[in-house]
């Protein structure tokens, strides 16, 4: 059976390496809608809670995960790992890795090469993978694809996309299945076999022409939500100085003909909100 035919059979083994706000909700959505998961995380302490069914995450119960410890009908079932020999095991990879920035606060990719290192070292013919930690456009073309490329063909032999994770952890408005995807590949058929995983368990699927696309809508999202977050501080501080209520000033240009969505700064004096205070 291909990769295609066991996506869209739920056969595909499923592997999520990074086990943190964005990797657990995967884990979920995935074993709850019938796929095999196993977890990949360095982190041994993590392992050892989920595989008692035990989250370290707020928002997530515990007993979401408990129930995908044993094999139910219709659910698929879950383990997690630290050992990265078996990467090897699962169809699909999604990177969900830590992407912090170095002192001098440029990318600080150690975790995602690391991580693709250790894929490269167990890939075989038939796997996906897709990259959904957060990163500057380029990375998935020039850093991963020259490591996983070594041995196999991507398009042919493997399949190599990204899709930005867009979860914010916590905002009961949005569930993983409601966030669109978007879906860049190497190849067509990295895109083909990447919406098709997608679509299995998010309601909305965007493909992209290319990684860097989809990693630059990533970027766009972010700087948006960046800079409103800096404007409406800012505004917030002149307003106060000029005895202008900051509030009564959104309140009043929300309907509004451009289409701009209001950014909320807190009521009290000195952290700044918006409907999300996290660069993720
Ligand atoms: N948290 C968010 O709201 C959010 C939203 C959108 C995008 N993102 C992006 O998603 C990525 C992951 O973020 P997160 O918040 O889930 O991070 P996190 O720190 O909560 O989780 C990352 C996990 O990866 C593990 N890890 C590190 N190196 C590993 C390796 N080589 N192999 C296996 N596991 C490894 C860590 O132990 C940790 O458990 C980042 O790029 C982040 O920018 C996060």
């Amino acid at each position: 059976m291909d990769l295609l035919e066991k996506i869209k059979t739920k056969q595909a083994v499923v592997g999520i390496i990074g086990l943190g706000y964005v990797g657990l909700p995967l884990v979920l959505r995935f074993g709850e809608l019938g796929f095999r998961v196993l977890g990949f995380d360095t982190d041994p302490s993590k392992v050892e809670h989920l595989n008692r069914g035990e989250s370290y995450i707020e928002h997530i119960p515990s007993s979401r995960l408990a129930a995908l410890l044993t094999p139910r009908e219709g659910a698929g079932q879950f383990a997690a790992t630290h050992d990265p020999g078996r990467l090897g095991e699962p169809d699909v990879l999604i990177v969900c890795v830590p992407t912090p920035l170095t002192a001098k606060r440029e990318p600080d990719l150690r975790f995602v090469e690391q991580t693709t290192r250790q894929i490269a070292a167990c890939l075989r013919p038939g796997q996906l993978v897709s990259l959904e930690s957060t990163t500057y456009p380029g990375t998935t073309a020039e850093l991963l694809l020259p490591i996983l490329g070594d041995r196999l063909r991507v398009g042919e032999d493997f399949y190599l996309v990204f899709s930005p994770e867009r979860e914010d952890p916590g905002n009961p408005s949005f569930q993983v299945n409601t966030i669109p995807k978007v879906v860049g590949g190497v190849t067509p058929a990295c895109l083909a076999h990447g919406v098709a995983l997608y679509s299995q368990v998010i309601d909305r699927v965007i493909p992209v022409s290319s990684t860097q696309a989809a990693e630059m809508s990533k970027l766009l999202e972010n700087i948006y939500r960046a800079v409103n977050i800096a404007l409406v501080n800012e505004l917030k501080m002149l307003c106060l100085r000029m005895g202008v209520d900051i509030f009564e000033v959104i309140e009043a240009s929300r309907p509004s003909p451009s289409g701009s969505r209001p950014f909320i700064p807190v009521r009290a004096w000195g952290a700044i909100a918006s409907p999300s205070t996290r660069f993720t």
